[in-house]
């Protein structure tokens, strides 16, 4: 399959720029590449056609895509309220199945084409959703979410039980043999986890060596209640004066590792963010979710700045937008209201070298695309380059936007986006 126009192409330190040019894909990868003219007619794209990777979403929950914008709530209230009846219908797995290949309609048509996720509790629900996924051809690290206390009864199930059944979801994961399925373990957060059930989930994540997804620090109200909820991860007389806080629990059931998806972590003292840069974790930020549940700003420049990898991630239905372009918009945003209005970027247009401070179009469109996918560990997937995976839209933007001919078209695209624009997503090599 030959596809033409301008391609987002990689550039120097975390940016993307765009070029004309064409690739050959073939069996799911991308096996040729030029700038130029194309070696024939294409069978996708065109002259006005921009041809980016597929957007990767380093955090979502499946089971929340018909609970977005269920406003006014704070994070704990709205989990009880809107959040936990909608994943109690997924004690019906057929029920769970349906509402994946929906879910799956709805990301191939905002053009994300991987995923970091969240199925619920029931086993049978997860693996169904698992399933889906995999039949799906998007790319996709999902687990069980594991919680057996601080919800209702119908969530809960007693550690020993839920420990069993991630370790076969795993099983079930693994017998799919799809190298674009991966399992994960995802103890929902400390509050809804026992001491019991977080370190056995911190045991399996090291005899699985499997991807670990939690939340982490999103609300002041949820630190407080987590710290209070496991007073034995501060036992060590030795951690006296200890800040490490929320995270230290994790720390303490050995749930850190360089496969962690931490989610959201807005309020990390200096000591949890030193655990989390030092145990190479990965914070998912979550802007558009951390507007929603007015939780608060994630100071994303500090953590970049200190070598905290960091991805972005939609967290519907934390957060309200499905498309990656809206959250990596609301990435700039935050990162406005931070710096406040005397900070315009030094750099001007393209940020010059201080493009950390206010992420300038050009990384928030490397964000959503290779810099997510590396910092899940997808190394062949969210860019343009021989070799790498066919996940690629082809995107046709209004005319009327006359983007091509703005001083930054990259600013053009990513805020005038419109998911109409995307004419087809290739997933794994194959218009879908
Ligand atoms: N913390 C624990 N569970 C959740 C969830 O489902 N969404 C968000 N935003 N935060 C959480
Ligand atoms: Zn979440």
């Amino acid at each position: 399959m030959l596809v033409s126009g301008w391609l987002m192409l990689p550039a120097s330190s975390g940016r993307v720029r765009l070029s004309r040019g064409w690739l050959m894909i073939k069996g799911g990868v991308i096996e040729a590449l030029g700038e130029g003219d194309a070696p024939g007619s294409a069978d996708l794209g065109g002259e006005d056609a921009v041809i980016t990777p597929g957007f990767v979403d380093a955090h979502l929950h499946l089971p929340q895509f018909d609970s977005i914008g269920q406003d006014g709530l704070p994070l704990l209230q709205w989990l009880s309220t809107v959040i936990f009846p909608a994943e109690i219908r997924w004690s019906d797995p057929a029920y769970a199945a349906s509402m994946t290949r929906r879910v799956i309609e709805r990301l191939i048509r905002a053009g994300t084409t991987s995923i970091a996720a969240y199925a619920t509790v029931h086993h049978e629900g997860s693996v169904a959703a698992a399933e889906e996924l995999s039949r799906s051809g998007l790319r996709a690290i999902v687990g069980q979410v594991l919680m057996d206390q601080q919800a209702p009864s119908e969530l809960c199930r007693p550690a020993k039980k839920l420990i069993a059944e991630a370790a076969a979801f795993v099983d079930r994961v693994e017998a799919l043999k799809n190298p674009r399925l991966m399992a994960s373990i995802n103890p929902r957060f400390a509050i809804s986890c026992s001491r019991e059930l977080l370190i056995g989930a911190g045991e399996l994540v090291h005899a699985r060596g499997v991807y670990m997804q939690t939340h982490l620090g999103e609300t002041v109200d949820e630190c407080e209640l987590a710290v209070k909820l496991h007073p034995w991860a501060f036992d060590d007389a030795a951690r006296a004066g200890d800040e490490g806080g929320y995270t230290r629990i994790y720390e303490s059931a050995r749930l850190l590792t360089e496969k962690s998806l931490l989610a959201h972590g807005i309020y990390l003292s200096a000591q949890e963010r030193s655990i989390v840069r030092q145990r190479g974790c990965v914070v998912a930020h979550c802007p558009t979710a951390n507007t929603f549940l007015q939780s608060g700003i994630m100071p994303r420049r500090e953590y970049v700045r200190s070598g905290i990898i960091t991805a972005l991630g939609s967290d519907v239905a934390g957060g309200p937008d499905v498309s990656m372009p809206r959250v990596a918009r609301a990435m700039i945003d935050g990162a406005k209201t931070l710096a406040g209005p005397a900070a315009l970027r030094r750099g001007g247009i393209d940020g010059g070298e201080d493009d950390a401070r206010i992420p300038t179009p050009a990384r928030a469109w490397w964000q959503i695309t290779r810099g997510n996918a590396e910092a899940l560990g997808l190394m062949d997937a969210g860019q343009l380059k021989v070799g790498a995976a066919a996940d690629v839209l082809v995107v046709k933007p209004d005319e009327a936007s006359n983007w091509h001919a703005a001083p930054d078209p990259l600013g053009t695209l990513l805020y005038a986006w419109d998911d109409r624009w995307l004419k087809a997503t290739v997933v794994d090599g194959r218009a879908v």
